[in-house]
């Protein structure tokens, strides 16, 4: 946790930082976020980023944070500066909520101000779970069907979280009956019959950033890949399986609810498009 925060144009101790009990992220989850990685003070594909949370802005209906002067980028830098986080690693958290009002499902009066938060918090990366593979679990994915908005009502992909957690496995991935869609937080690839496959972008997972460019990565290598969903029998017989994020770069799947995946540990696709990842990471 870093000191100093962003909130509504103002840089404050995080502890002086409050949000009206009327704000409608606390009482409805009525709010987009971001989380972008910030390393010796450059962003990773901040532009890709910046569209997303436009994107969820406009699909959600939300007050533009740039129509009352804030810029939560211009945020981001002043506060890796403030908390001394301009050398190594960190991550940026953005949120708008679409303000505080009495409470009423429908939108509040327009003109209502949203609420804008940035944090930074140093962020190390999982270079040892990286190198040794992590467990998933399935879970069924009973999320709504505007996966593709990051929005903060996030208590399916908590709980799903929750049930890996205490099972000892890094990831729930997500089942929509027998389709496999992303992570609680993390898009799923696998590699079946020598080609790598994840689900394509659309209402049902979270256009990650990572996969994008780890598609992009597996097409400069000439490796075969498809955004075709997979299915439970898919990973079944995936001889790897990887997950893709922010805080997770490319993380080697070696077990799937116990049992292990191909030789049960990272194979050769996922660990090449992994050091590829991290190449473009430390050219930043
Ligand atoms: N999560 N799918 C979901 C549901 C996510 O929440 C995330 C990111 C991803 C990966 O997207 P990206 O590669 O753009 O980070 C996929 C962030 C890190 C979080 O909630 O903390």
């Amino acid at each position: 946790m870093s000191d100093i925060v962003y909130l509504n144009g103002e840089f404050l101790p995080r502890e002086r930082a409050k949000v009206s009990i009327d704000d409608r992220s606390f009482l409805f989850g009525d709010a987009v976020y971001e989380v972008l990685r910030a390393i010796r003070g450059r962003y990773f594909e901040p532009e890709r980023h910046l569209a997303r949370l436009a994107a969820g802005i406009r699909a959600l209906e939300l007050p533009d944070p740039a129509a009352l002067g804030m810029d939560p980028m211009a945020a981001a830098g002043e506060l890796l500066h403030r908390n001394a986080l301009l050398e190594g690693e960190a991550t940026v958290y953005i949120q708008v909520s679409r303000g505080a009002a009495p409470r009423r499902h429908a939108f509040p009066p327009p003109g209502t101000a949203p609420t804008v938060l940035v944090t930074v918090t140093p962020f190390a990366p999982r270079v040892e779970q990286r190198a040794r593979g992590v467990a998933a679990i399935l879970q069924p994915d009973v999320r709504w069907q505007r996966c593709d908005v990051k929005a903060v009502n996030l208590l399916p992909n908590v709980l799903a979280n929750q049930r890996a957690a205490v099972r000892g496995a890094y990831e729930a991935i997500l089942a929509r009956g027998l389709t496999i869609t992303e992570g609680t937080h993390t898009n799923v690839f696998a590699v079946v019959d020598n080609v790598i496959r994840t689900h394509p972008n659309g209402p049902w997972i979270l256009p990650g950033i990572t996969r994008e460019v780890v598609l992009e990565l597996a097409a400069g290598e000439g490796l075969a890949a498809r955004e075709h969903p997979l299915d439970v029998e898919d990973l079944a017989r995936a001889t790897e399986v990887f997950l893709t994020g922010t805080t997770t770069d490319v993380m080697p799947v070696t077990a799937v609810d116990g049992t292990a995946v191909g030789a049960g540990r990272p194979g050769p696709v996922t660990s090449r498009l992994g050091e590829l990842l991290q190449a473009r990471l430390d050219a930043l």
